[in-house]
């Protein structure tokens, strides 16, 4: 696999972050303020674990983070956290139980994505389809006037995405952060106010 040893990469080991891509979440919160201390928050597609390590940073210990994954992560949670291993859509699978002990949840994070093919239209598909399925666990267990931020490779039908948010959420808004690699085609919805 090809190692990107760039800027961003090279600063997440500095910081401590087992990836690069915690820079794309602190932009994120930077611009829009996703994050405040005492908020619940469900990370999807966790591994190996820099969101959920900033999110539980920024909510703080009387906060409680909930981080999924198909993988294991590489990084202990701070005692705010706890992590389920196992595929969020599976309606019998333990992180699917534990969405329903454990929310609503304040605010929900998915930077969620398949394993690529390299096929450009059927990793879109697939990209867009963790995007829907995502929205999905929102309806059920968001709270009303809550946030939602969701990662997609950029494709034409990404605008049914952004239609069906717009149903959801009062404001959504399209987001490519600085610290995504030039060549990258992901993208990110940010939803605020759950309806
Ligand atoms: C780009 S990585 C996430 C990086 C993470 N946000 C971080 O900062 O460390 C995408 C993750 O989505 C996960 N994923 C994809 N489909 C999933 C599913 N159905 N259920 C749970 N996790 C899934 C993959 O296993 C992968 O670890």
């Amino acid at each position: 696999m090809k190692t990107y040893r760039d800027h961003y990469f090279i600063k997440a080991k500095q910081d401590n972050y087992p990836a690069r891509s915690v820079y794309k979440i602190r932009e994120a919160d930077k611009r829009f303020r996703l994050l405040r201390v005492g908020q619940k928050v469900l990370d999807l597609g966790a591994s190996p674990g820099s969101w959920s390590l900033y999110a539980a940073q920024k909510i703080g210990a009387q906060g409680r983070l909930v981080a999924m994954d198909l993988n294991p992560l590489s990084v202990e949670l701070p005692a705010q956290g706890i992590f389920v291993l196992g595929d969020v859509f599976d309606e019998t699978s333990k992180a699917r139980q534990t969405l329903v002990e454990q929310g609503p949840f304040d605010v929900v994070l998915s930077d969620m994505a398949p394993k690529t093919t390299g096929i450009k239209f059927a990793d879109q598909a697939k990209s867009l389809d963790l995007a829907f399925q995502a929205l999905a666990i929102c309806r059920e267990c968001l709270i009303k006037g809550g946030t939602f931020v969701v990662k997609f490779f950029e494709a034409h039908e990404a605008k049914a995405l952004l239609e069906e948010m717009r149903r959801v959420f009062e404001r959504v808004q399209g987001f490519k952060p600085k610290s995504s690699r030039a060549e990258s085609r992901e993208m990110f919805f940010v939803a605020m106010g759950k309806k």
